[in-house]
């Protein structure tokens, strides 16, 4: 059983009101502001005072320098009324203004940044880039040439991953179970290898660069996996096994219910993969409780136009059109 100790449920008296009916009896004074203690005994709940304001979270992952498509959704977000941003790493990349996207997501309210692989084989000085294919390893290699001093140690500084005070988010680029070693999640049994480190309610990834969600039951019933692939994000591999959405709405709204633990990758900004060439995106609004993935369309052949200019592979630009 797990209790709801939001503040709204908090009496001065010291009872704790579960929405079932059962009641917690403290022995002592607890005040409704007091979020540390309820950070604590609630990692899945919502912690925050109540006097505090509604908020709106976007979260972005792989913006791979592409400005276009990062001045795109931020211009959304602004519309959307967005107060706080997570960003997932991989801001640098692939494309050909890393410098510009670094400036931008720098000067944003970003309640956590997390680092992507490009960003850490962009900012330590790695040539060899193991199991990284020849067109990503030659952008790493001019990005590293690209960046300052001073965005090399800022990339270099990043953590893996990050629990976000105040909220109830982990933030990581790949996975919680092993974020330095970059391993992908594609299938339930990954997922599951996630929750078994996630003790926030909401982890949010990227690194795959195709959205997908997954939602941890409480209980599950005999012969049944305790993780499902949630349908309304659900995506599925083609004959050439590459991952594609069938769905191709502008947004869909997945309602956060409570006990249950969500594993949301959010897609990419700047490289989607799925066949769906569109900028992806998510916002989590607390008070309605819900995440909603968002696709853009952005100006790739501004993007495509860059990418040549600064003598980068084609395939870098070419690919951007078609999604993969
Ligand atoms: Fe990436």
């Amino acid at each position: 059983m797990i209790a709801d100790f939001s503040s709204r449920k908090v009496q001065e008296d010291g009872i704790i009101k579960e929405k079932n009916g059962f009641f917690f009896l403290l022995p002592f004074k607890i005040r409704p502001e007091c979020s540390i203690f309820m950070k604590t005994i609630s990692p899945d709940s919502r912690t925050f005072p109540k006097n505090r304001h509604a908020m709106k979270y976007a979260i972005l992952s792989d913006i791979h320098a592409n400005l276009e498509a990062l001045e795109t959704v931020l211009a959304r977000c602004h519309e959307l009324g967005v107060d706080s941003y997570l960003s997932l790493g991989d801001i640098v990349g692939y494309n050909a203004n890393p410098h510009e996207c670094l400036e931008i997501m720098r000067s944003l309210p970003v309640a956590a940044f997390v680092k992507g692989n490009h960003d850490e084989y962009a900012s330590n000085g790695d040539t060899v880039m193991a199991g990284f294919n020849p067109h990503a390893k030659s952008a790493v290699l001019w990005t590293q040439e690209t960046l300052s001093d001073e965005e090399h140690v800022f990339l270099a500084s990043l953590p893996y991953k990050m629990q976000v005070r105040g909220t109830p988010f982990t933030a990581v680029h790949a996975s919680l179970d092993s974020p330095a070693d970059w391993g992908y999640i594609f299938d339930v049994h990954q997922a599951m290898d996630n929750f078994s480190y996630q003790y926030t309610q909401i982890c949010f990834c990227g690194h795959s660069h195709v959205p997908i969600a997954y939602c941890k039951k409480m209980l599950a019933r005999p012969g049944e996996l305790p993780v499902d692939e949630l349908k309304l994000w659900a995506s599925k591999p083609d004959e050439e096994g590459m991952m594609f959405h069938s769905d191709e709405a502008d947004e869909i709204v997945l309602p956060v219910q409570p006990g249950c633990k969500y594993l949301i990758n959010v897609g990419s900004v700047g490289q989607p993969r799925n066949r769906d060439p569109r900028a992806s995106f998510a916002v989590y609004d607390d008070e309605q409780r819900t995440i909603t993935r968002y696709r853009l369309p952005y100006d790739i052949a501004g993007t495509q136009e860059k990418i040549r200019a600064a003598g980068l592979p084609e395939c870098l630009a070419t690919r951007l059109e078609h999604g993969l």
